[in-house]
Formats: structure tokens, C-alpha cells, sequence
């Protein structure tokens, strides 16, 4: 990867457009569950719900975002609150070129600076990419939803990963919003040269 052409920073709701335009092909595949595409204006919501709490990441190409990865959190009820799941997009041309493994360590040093201890990716199967993503950032194989959802005439299987991003030896504080983090660790973070 040639160093300095790709960059990363925090969404706004001003990338909705680009980063619906990174995720529409891949409604056309079994990769998101979703059969429609979202308008822009969902996207831009969705964008605005996140921002508040976890980490949305854009990656750009000389200023041109050409990838995102966010986290949510695992599920809404209270106890719940210290598991979060990932979701990554690169526009099609970009993957394969070292981006996934750099925007996800970005992402976990994020999160783990907030205080969450596990985060999840679940990946439809075969996903080759992603499946060899999770594995070399450190995810296990929690272990695979047979049938679990139907798209584009088929049953698909669904894989979960988990890595663990703190200790469970003493209850948790709370997540740290990430609007609430240290700006300069967060952008140390965002800038770190992998
Ligand atoms: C999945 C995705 C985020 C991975 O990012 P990426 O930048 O392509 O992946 P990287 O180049 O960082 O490589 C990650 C791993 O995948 C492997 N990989 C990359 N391209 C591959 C390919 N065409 N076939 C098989 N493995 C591949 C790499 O060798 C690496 O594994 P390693 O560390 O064991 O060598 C990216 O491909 C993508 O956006 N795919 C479409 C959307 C998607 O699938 N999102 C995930 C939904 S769960």
C-alpha cells in the first residue's frame, strides 16, 4: 500500500451520498441482508445516529472516500451496552489492498479506548475477504446461523466472529461516548501509519 494517498477520519452526514454509493452493489449480493437499497436520506439518518456513540470511520483516497466502517451496538437492551458489531464497505475497486485490516484496527483501538469489551462481526457465507479479515485481526469463530436468512433465491449461512477487547475481571464503567473521547487520541488513532 503506498503510504499517504489513504486517509481516515470521522463521518459527518455530509457523506451520505458517497458512502450510499460505496454500499449500493452490495445489495445486489448476499453480503447485507438488506434488499433495498436506503436513499440517501436514510443513509444520511442512519450516518447521524451513529456519529453520536461509536466510531464511523471513512477511508479516502485523496480525498475521495472509497470506503467506511462503523460500529452499532450488538443489541438494545442495557446489558448489552459493552458489545458492539462492525460493519465495513469498500467500493469495489478497493478491495484487496490492505484497507479492511487498517480501518478495522483503527476501529478496535477506537472502541477500546470507549471502554467496550467484545466486538462482533457476523458474515454471510462464503465471504472469503471477510472471513479472512476477522481472522487476522484476532476474531474467533463464535460459530455459524445455518439458513439463517433467504436472498437472491437461496439460504444463507450466516458466520460470527467475536474478539475480546477488554477484561471481565470487574464490572464495567460506561462506553464512553466517542464525541466524548480525547480529540488528540482520536485523531492520533485516525492517523497511526499501520
Ligand atoms: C471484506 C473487506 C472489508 C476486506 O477488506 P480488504 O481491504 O479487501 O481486505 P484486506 O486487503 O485488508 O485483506 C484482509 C484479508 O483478506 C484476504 N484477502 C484480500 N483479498 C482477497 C481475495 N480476493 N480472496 C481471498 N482473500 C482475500 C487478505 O489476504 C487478508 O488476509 P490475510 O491477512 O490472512 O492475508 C472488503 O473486501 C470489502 O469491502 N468487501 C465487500 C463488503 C464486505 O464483504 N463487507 C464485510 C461484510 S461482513
Amino acid at each position: 500500500m503506498s503510504e499517504l494517498v489513504y486517509t481516515f477520519r470521522l463521518a459527518t452526514a455530509a457523506d451520505a451520498e458517497a458512502l450510499q454509493a460505496i454500499y449500493a452493489p452490495y445489495i445486489e449480493t448476499s453480503i447485507t441482508f438488506e434488499c433495498t437499497c436506503p436513499s440517501v436520506e436514510e443513509f444520511r439518518k442512519r450516518i447521524e445516529e451513529r456519529v453520536c456513540m461509536y466510531p464511523f470511520i471513512v477511508c479516502e483516497e485523496n480525498g475521495k472516500p472509497v470506503g467506511y466502517a462503523y460500529a452499532s451496538r450488538l443489541f438494545a437492551r442495557e446489558a448489552y451496552a459493552w458489545a458492539v458489531e462492525l460493519s465495513v464497505y469498500f467500493a469495489q475497486d478497493f478491495r484487496g489492498r490492505g484497507l479492511g485490516r487498517v480501518i478495522y484496527k483503527k476501529l478496535l483501538d477506537l472502541l477500546t479506548l470507549q471502554g467496550v469489551r467484545s466486538a462482533h462481526g457476523k458474515v454471510t457465507e462464503p465471504n472469503e475477504k471477510s472471513d479472512k479479515l476477522h481472522l487476522a485481526m484476532g476474531f474467533r469463530l463464535v460459530g455459524v446461523m445455518d439458513n439463517v436468512g433467504f436472498k437472491l433465491g437461496q439460504w444463507r449461512d450466516v458466520a460470527h466472529y467475536e474478539k475480546i477487547l477488554g477484561d471481565f475481571s470487574c464490572p464495567p464503567a460506561p462506553v464512553v461516548p466517542i464525541t466524548e473521547l480525547d480529540p488528540e487520541k482520536v485523531k492520533a488513532i485516525l492517523e497511526a501509519v499501520e
